[in-house]
């Protein structure tokens, strides 16, 4: 190649760097699910992210945050193509998304295909954070094992059960989150009899309802979430269950669904990365804050999208707003410390919050934190090698 090219070439990529650092936006593309089961979730993941934007005046590290929308569906098929959507065709800078963990993995690979940013601010997807886990993808949520494996030690330990059921949606949240209580609860002697499942996201709960009665479990784990997780708790009592046979789950099965649930959620235990009335100045400002913005209670989707903002924000200001400069900006993500409402946050080396898990019980309205199950808990990051 000639000097001459070669300069040509220089001064070609310098203009691109520079035309892309000089670039007063940052285009967010925003992949999550507006309808189905999981669409309030979505909802909320949106609200907490652009609650924290616009606490910052609409900026983050002085550049103003531009949006771009994908309804994902919850739907794995069109995962590809969906997040081709906002990295191909709309350019964004970075991929914020989703809840659903079949989903989230098809964007985790479509994140490392282009190397593009992804945080993921809900998808509990164990692979995301271990065999997939890069250093483009981060998450500011938890692993399927984390909620699930803390509520099985209270099983065992604290709740002296020695049988349990699950029930599940079968797809990888439901299969991990199943995985993660059995190795908790087995771990202090415990037995899961059966494992049961319906496919996602159908509500047909009845004849494995039937079952559970027949088999007589001393417990029962459930992963359900959203539109889902309200039918089944619902159709748990009705069923005559809730008074017979304990029923547990991760925080998802009570988180955002309270209010239609009723009276079927009264007094149930789960284990979750949030309580909604932790005692911080962080948490009561941000509950305050989202309830006078949406005029609706947050929950723990709204703190994870508000954490996912956070997160960028660190990685921003890291690259003084140059997020060209991809080293800077993932050092200054990994070594955030979160002022989270949830409580303090930091990374684990594969990018997944270390972070306390509470054992919460149902008290009207509200998730209360009656005690921290686990201590600051780090998935274990099988397969990942970063
Ligand atoms: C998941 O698919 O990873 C998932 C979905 C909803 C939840 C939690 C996890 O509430």
């Amino acid at each position: 190649m000639t000097r001459i090219r070669l300069t040509a070439l220089a001064l070609a990529a310098l203009t691109a760097a520079a035309a892309h650092a000089q670039s007063d936006k940052i285009k967010v593309g925003l992949m999550l699910p507006y309808t189905g089961t999981y669409a309030a979730l979505g909802t909320a993941i949106e609200n907490g992210f652009k609650l924290y934007v616009e606490e910052q005046g609409g900026k983050l590290g002085g550049k103003t945050i531009e949006y771009f929308r994908v309804d994902d569906e919850s739907d794995p098929s069109k995962a590809v193509e969906n997040a081709n959507k906002l990295v191909k065709r709309d350019n964004v800078d970075v991929l914020v998304g989703t809840v659903h963990s079949g989903v989230a993995m098809a964007m985790a690979k479509v994140a490392k295909d282009n190397n593009t940013l992804l945080i993921v601010p809900n998808a509990g997807a164990d692979a995301i954070t271990g065999p997939l886990c890069s250093p483009n993808i981060f998450r500011s949520s938890f692993s399927n094992w984390q909620p699930a494996y803390a509520m099985g030690l209270v099983a065992a330990e604290r709740q002296k059960h020695k049988t349990a059921v699950t029930i599940t949606w079968k797809y990888a949240a439901g299969d991990e989150s199943v995985k993660g209580f059995k190795e908790g609860f087995e771990s202090k002697g415990g037995k899961v009899l059966k494992e049961l499942n319906v496919p996602f996201p159908n509500v047909e709960f009845q004849a494995l309802l039937t079952e559970i009665a027949a088999t007589k479990p001393e417990a029962v784990y459930a992963f359900f979430a959203g539109g889902g997780a309200v039918k089944f708790v619902k159709d748990y009592a009705a069923a005559g269950l809730k008074d017979k046979i304990p029923l547990y789950g991760p925080g998802f099965l009570t988180d955002g669904t309270l209010e239609a649930q009723g009276a079927a959620a009264s007094g149930m235990l789960t284990t979750l990365h949030y309580g909604d009335d932790i005692a911080t100045q962080k948490n009561k400002q941000f509950r305050l804050a989202y309830a006078k913005t949406y005029k609706l209670q947050p929950d723990v989707y709204a703190v994870q999208g508000y954490d996912a903002a956070q997160l960028l924000a660190a990685g921003i200001k890291a690259a003084a707003g140059d997020l060209t400069k991809r080293d800077a900006v993932v050092k200054g993500m990994e070594q955030a410390k979160l002022d989270s409402p949830r409580g303090a946050m930091t990374l684990s080396k594969a990018h997944n919050p270390v972070q306390d898990v509470y054992l919460r019980q149902v008290d009207g309205q509200s998730n209360k934190a009656i005690s921290v199950a686990v201590k600051q808990l780090a998935d274990p990051a099988r397969g990942c090698k970063m």
